[in-house]
């Protein structure tokens, strides 16, 4: 079933309230406070919605997080069951040092219809649109960028794959520079990394890469509604994560999970901008109003738009 599209305006001034929230701390140097801005005003916003909302994938499990844990019921239950994923601040980085790419990220889905990642990290290859069984993690690099070149008609070195700037993707690096393939490094914020692939004007071909696991779901949730490609595989490499996993029922440790495994059905995802990144505007205050630009998507009305607004800081 399509979620009303009245929840749209809700969910994008939940995403709006976080980010301006945030905005308060850019360049304090306290990439927690920030963070916790941006949670608190999630939260009591999302309480506002007539709905009865559940976290699948927020700011960890009780015991971590009072606020946004995986488990909390949201809303005033007077609505609809969704699954809801958070991520008030991602880029806390890029908020504590007022560096461009901060934003707050929220997705929902009909009950039962997003997966509830586990906090680990996740391998993650995102394209734009593309056939079916053209990429695979367990591709090799080489085949993977020439399957791509191939299908986008393209020369593998008119290609840019963006990754993050990690220790962990030496490999990955090295061998992109010997395809001579164009890089795009990033220092964090790899949902928003993900996402150039859905516009060519971001002029990112590929996106591969280590990063976490809920950010992947967060990503998968847009990726879908602009029909692309998105496969993640959760890497599980110490006893704790390995005992958390068992626990939530996942068998397969080494499972690729493809994008309609990840998310199903209809969904609403928003992220705002926090600081402006090369996608969206960070937040401006000119005395009572706030301008702020989100990237909207709902995927039964196939509607992927940025929307800039202004609106009162009290509203
Ligand atoms: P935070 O907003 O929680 O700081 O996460 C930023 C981020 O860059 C994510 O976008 C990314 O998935 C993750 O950190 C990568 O983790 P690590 O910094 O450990 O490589």
């Amino acid at each position: 079933m399509a979620i009303d599209k009245k929840y749209v305006d809700q969910i994008l001034k939940v995403s709006e309230k976080a980010a301006l929230a945030s905005s308060y701390l850019v360049g304090k140097k306290d990439k927690i406070a920030a963070d916790q801005a941006a949670v608190d005003a999630m939260r009591s916003e999302l309480n506002k919605i007539d709905m009865n909302g559940e976290v699948v994938i927020g700011e960890g499990s009780l015991d971590e997080a009072p606020m946004l844990y995986t488990g909390e019921k949201l809303g005033n239950k007077n609505g609809p069951y969704f699954d809801i994923a958070v991520d008030p601040l991602e880029g806390t980085n890029f908020a504590a040092n007022n560096l461009p790419g901060a934003t707050s990220v929220i997705a929902i889905a009909e009950k039962g219809n997003l997966f509830n990642a586990p906090e680990t990290y996740m391998d993650k290859i995102a394209t734009g649109p593309i056939e079916k069984g053209l990429l695979d993690l367990d591709f090799s690099l080489k085949k993977n960028v020439t399957n791509l070149a191939d299908f986008l008609n393209k020369d593998i070195s008119s290609l840019t794959a963006c990754v993050m700037d990690r220790p962990r993707h030496k490999k990955i690096i090295d061998e992109l520079k010997q395809l001579n393939i164009n890089i795009k490094l990033i220092t964090d914020g790899d949902v928003l990394g993900a996402l150039y692939v859905t516009n060519p004007k971001y002029n990112v071909d590929i996106f591969l890469g280590i990063g976490g696991g809920p950010e992947g779901v967060l990503a998968a949730s847009a990726l879908d509604a602009f029909g692309c490609h998105f496969q993640g595989r959760f890497i599980f490499d110490n006893d704790k994560d390995i005992k958390d996993a068992k626990n939530m029922g996942i068998t397969d440790l080494d499972k690729k999970y493809e994008l309609n495994e990840i998310i199903r059905g209809d969904s609403i995802f928003c992220s705002t901008g926090i600081t402006t990144s090369e996608m969206l505007d960070g937040v401006k205050i000119i005395n009572n109003k706030y301008t702020s630009e989100t990237l909207v998507t709902h995927k039964s009305l196939k509607f992927t738009k940025i929307l800039k607004r202004t609106n009162l800081i009290s509203e």
